[in-house]
């Protein structure tokens, strides 16, 4: 596809045929390589790396070098463009992101800025550099929170167990709440369109909270926002991916999104999404990233597994059902890479 040396993720992205079962990991430019740690530390903490396009680019292919890939995800995060609109935060070791200037009632958001990409034009200048550096060797995926994930960070400040804050002022101010979400989508529309401007080879959305709704209130507040975006994309080939965690109790709703590919976690078979699916969209995920942990064996036997129930047919792009963590071993990462790339052989 296009310009591409290896296009397997965009082929099984779009259920064209496959050599092989693609795979990329998410969080794979992440603390778990000691050059990503050398990196952060040469870029003085993670916000003044992501804001760094030459380290960021570095960042960015890393996992290409060592792990030996299918796609490259930018390194950057969800919360990037939300300085623009006016939210004001900073990241903490061990804790994530925290939050000066919460929302704390409905008048706060009418408070909100309009976004202007030229606020966050290091991300395209991320996109370009690891096209031009990876000389088109395979995809680059740009991505986006999806607007429940992002508005839950707003108001509650933190990360959170539970989102009380969040989901309180969503029951009681349910119309404010929908208009902070849609506010997002149109942020989003146009911030994934500058990132495919860019030359983004696909998009992927990360639904990370939108599992701790009821089927319910998914489908009334978190869902509509979800496929505005998809709707709002100018996009020739490039596909767009929908990942939800926890998704199990309404992933009949989830598929109705719109996007080409559904990214689950591991709390739903991989059959079942398949059979669900039922040929008209492509599925990624969805080994327990804590499987990285056990011993060799167990990760061939749980990764076979995932490519035995998905069987021979594309539209399966292997994954983790959530992030790599901080303390994975890369031997182990990479050993999952190789296997997959072995077993899935067609
Ligand atoms: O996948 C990738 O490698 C691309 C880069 C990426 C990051 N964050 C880098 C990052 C992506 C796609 C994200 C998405 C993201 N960020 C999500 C959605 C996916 C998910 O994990 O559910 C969320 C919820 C965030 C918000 C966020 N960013 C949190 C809660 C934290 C702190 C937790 C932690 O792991 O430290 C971050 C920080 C963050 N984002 C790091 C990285 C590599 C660690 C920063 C550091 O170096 O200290």
């Amino acid at each position: 596809m296009k310009d591409l040396k290896n296009d397997l993720f965009l082929r099984a992205c779009h259920r064209q045929p496959v050599e092989r079962t693609p795979i990329w990991l998410m969080r794979q430019a992440g603390r778990y390589m000691p050059e990503y740690r050398a990196l952060r530390e040469k870029a003085g903490g993670f916000v003044a790396f992501y804001k760094n396009v030459e380290l960021s680019v570095e960042a960015t292919i890393l996992p290409r070098k060592i792990l030996g890939v299918d796609a490259s995800i930018i390194f950057s995060d969800i919360l990037t463009p939300l300085e623009s609109i006016g939210m004001k935060f900073e990241f903490r070791e061990g804790e994530g992101p925290v939050f000066f200037n919460p929302i704390k009632q409905p008048d706060d958001i009418l408070r909100l800025k309009k976004f202007d990409r030229n606020d966050v034009h290091y991300v395209g200048e991320i996109i370009k550099g690891v096209n031009r550096a990876l000389d088109r060797e395979i995809p680059t995926i740009g991505f986006c929170g999806a607007p429940f994930t992002l508005a839950a960070y707003m108001i509650e400040g933190r990360t959170s167990r539970d989102f009380k804050k969040a989901k309180t002022f969503m029951y009681n101010h349910p119309d404010a709440f929908k208009d902070l979400l849609d506010r997002l989508a149109d942020m989003l529309i146009d911030y994934l369109n500058f990132q495919i401007e860019s030359g983004a080879d696909a998009v992927q959305i990360f639904d990370s909270w939108g599992g701790y709704l009821s089927p319910e209130d998914y489908t009334e507040f978190a869902l509509p926002p979800i496929k505005k975006i998809i709707k709002g994309l100018n996009r020739d080939y490039q596909p767009v991916i929908h990942f939800t965690k926890g998704v199990a109790g309404f992933f009949d709703d989830m598929i109705s999104s719109g996007a080409d590919v559904y990214g689950v976690d591991w709390m739903i078979d991989i059959s079942v999404v398949k059979e669900k699916l039922k040929g008209k969209a492509a599925a990624q995920g969805n080994l327990d990233p804590i499987v990285l942990y056990a011993d060799k064996e167990v990760i061939r036997e749980k990764a076979v597994s995932i490519l035995k129930k998905w069987g021979k047919d594309t539209g399966h792009i292997f994954n983790l059902g959530h992030g790599l963590m901080p303390d994975m071993e890369v031997e182990k990462v990479k050993y999952l890479v190789d296997v997959v790339k072995e077993e899935s052989k067609r």
